[in-house]
This record gives structure tokens, C-alpha cells and sequence, in this order.
């Protein structure tokens, strides 16, 4: 899809991180924004931003693990911007540090109510939408590089499992969506330097609200000074321009996949050794 002055996009997470990069850069494209955000405060920071540079945007509170919130923020962007033509499902939290069976429940339905849950939400909000305007579209789903393996040194499997589940969400969507003008993206960054080790801050009231979250704190140093947020957005807008599907970031992330697919192979190896003996037999 080209992007044009005067598109509308639907951006959620879009008050800090890589949903503000992607906020700004398309503004400065001539999009008109959405800028939809659990925090308020922060969406509003970066209409401010785009106001600065000459674009529009509005602001939007919306809790993306609600599907009214979604709804309602959908109806918003479309009554003032316009038909949304650009959807990015961004927001999303971490869940690092912490032995997988002792993660609380309130965790679980937390981390997967955002990353997984708010994904699913901004499909049903849109797909509908874009459908019914049957025009050039794309939705982009931001995973992680943990949607590809699992890092071995982090305790990640909660965070991991969810950006998982969005890459299959992806790659169906973009099944499903073949015969359509709706194209699909799957963005999937390793570090990128944002508030991601602070997203407790953004828990919704309705899971317990904000809290401290110790075991998320030691990403603030690994992502510190890794790449930034506009860069990652650069490279996004370039990919749906291209119609690229999966979106990687971080070219020094090959080996983690190829560790993980020679795994698999391998195991397809053993497999194909053993139906050859079956057979022989
Ligand atoms: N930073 C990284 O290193 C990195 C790497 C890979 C993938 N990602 C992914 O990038 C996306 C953006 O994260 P980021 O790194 O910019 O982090 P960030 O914390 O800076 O930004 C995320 C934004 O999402 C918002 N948010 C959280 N819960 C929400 C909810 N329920 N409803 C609406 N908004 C909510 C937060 O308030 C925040 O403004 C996430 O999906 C994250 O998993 C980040």
C-alpha cells in the first residue's frame, strides 16, 4: 500500500515506545493519527508532538484488552479523522524474570489480555471496517523477535508465548485476507529502546492497576541506547509500502532463528530415519 497524506491510522501503545516512533513518522507523512494509549497523559504527549510538527492526531484512552474500548476508540477515529486505512495493533507489555509456574494468574490474564487479547480485539474492531471501505489497507501487528524463539536467559516464556500467538494471528489474517486490498505485517524488533521494562505502569484497574514489577527492571539496561523508536518505524512504513510480511529489525538475530529451525530439522532428520526403518522393516 502507498502511503498518502490525508490516511488515517489507528496506532494502539501509541503514547510511548515504538507506537509513538510509528505516531510521528507517519504524521510526518501527512497520516492523520489515532493515538490510542492506556495512558492518557502519555497518548495526548505525543499529539502534542505531531501538533508541534504540523500533523493531526487525536487522543484516545483506550485499554486495548477491552474490546468496547476498542470499539469506541474505532467510532472516535472514524467520526473525526475519517475511514482508518492503517491499523497498527502495538501495544503490549512485558512479563520477564520470573519461573514460568510461578507466574500469577492475574499475570497470565494480564499479559495475554494485552498482547494476545488486544490484538484480536483490533482485528474485530477493524477488519469489518477496512473490509466495508474497500480500499488499500494494511494492518501491522507488532510481535517481538521472542514471536521466533524463545530467549534462553531471561525467563521470557509468558511474553514469548503471547508474541507467538501473534505471529500465527498474522500469518492466518494475511490467509484469510489474501483476496482483499487488506495487506498484513508482522513486525518482530528485538531491543529497541523504550519503556518497556516500566509496563506495569499500564496495567488496567480492571487487573489490578498499576504496581511495581521488580522482575521486568533489568531490560531497562539491556535496551538502553539499542535502536530507537523512529528508526523502527522508518522500517516499517518501508515494509508496507513493499508489502513485506514479516518485518525484522535486528539483522544479528539470524542465528537465534537458524539455532531454532536447524532444531527443527534436525528432528525431522530423526523422523525421516525412522519411517526409512518402519519401512524397511
Ligand atoms: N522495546 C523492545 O525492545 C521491544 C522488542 C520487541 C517487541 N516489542 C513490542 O513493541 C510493542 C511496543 O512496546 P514498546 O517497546 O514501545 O514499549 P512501551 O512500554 O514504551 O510502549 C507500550 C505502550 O503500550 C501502552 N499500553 C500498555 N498496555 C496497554 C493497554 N492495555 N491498552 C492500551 N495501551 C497499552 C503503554 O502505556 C505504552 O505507552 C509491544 O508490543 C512490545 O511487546 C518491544
Amino acid at each position: 500500500m502507498k502511503i498518502k497524506p490525508g490516511n488515517v491510522a489507528y496506532v494502539s501503545g501509541g503514547g510511548s515506545g515504538i507506537g509513538r516512533g510509528l505516531c510521528v513518522e507517519l504524521a510526518s507523512r501527512g497520516v492523520h493519527v489515532g493515538v490510542c494509549d492506556i495512558r492518557g497523559d502519555d497518548a495526548r504527549e505525543t499529539v502534542r508532538l505531531i501538533e508541534g510538527l504540523g500533523g493531526k492526531a487525536i487522543a484516545l484512552e483506550t485499554d486495548v484488552s477491552d474490546q468496547a474500548s476498542v470499539d469506541e476508540a474505532a467510532d472516535t477515529i472514524e467520526s473525526v479523522l475519517g475511514n482508518v486505512s492503517l491499523v497498527f495493533n502495538n501495544a503490549g507489555v512485558a512479563m520477564h524474570g520470573v519461573p514460568v509456574e510461578e507466574i500469577s494468574l492475574s499475570e497470565w490474564d494480564w499479559v495475554i489480555g494485552v498482547n494476545v487479547m488486544g490484538v484480536i480485539h483490533g482485528i474485530r474492531a477493524f477488519v469489518p471496517r477496512l473490509k466495508k471501505a474497500d480500499g488499500p489497507a494494511h494492518i501491522v501487528n507488532t510481535a517481538s523477535i521472542g514471536g521466533f524463539q524463545v530467549n534462553p536467559d531471561f525467563l521470557t516464556v509468558a511474553y514469548s508465548m503471547t508474541k507467538y500467538a501473534v505471529v500465527a494471528l498474522s500469518e492466518g489474517l494475511r490467509n484469510e485476507l489474501a483476496e482483499t486490498q487488506i495487506g498484513v505485517s508482522v513486525l518482530a524488533p528485538a531491543a529497541v529502546d523504550t519503556g518497556i521494562h516500566l509496563s506495569e505502569r499500564s496495567r488496567p484497574e480492571r487487573l489490578g492497576g498499576a504496581y511495581i514489577r521488580q522482575e521486568n527492571h533489568f531490560m531497562g539496561e539491556l535496551i538502553k541506547g539499542s535502536a530507537q523508536p523512529g528508526d523502527i518505524a522508518c522500517i516499517v512504513l518501508s515494509a508496507i509500502e513493499d508489502g513485506g510480511f514479516y518485518i525484522f529489525t535486528h539483522p544479528e538475530t539470524r542465528p537465534w532463528q537458524e539455532r531454532r529451525f536447524s532444531e527443527i530439522l534436525g528432528a525431522y532428520d530423526k523422523a525421516e530415519a525412522a519411517a526409512a526403518s518402519v519401512a524397511a522393516e
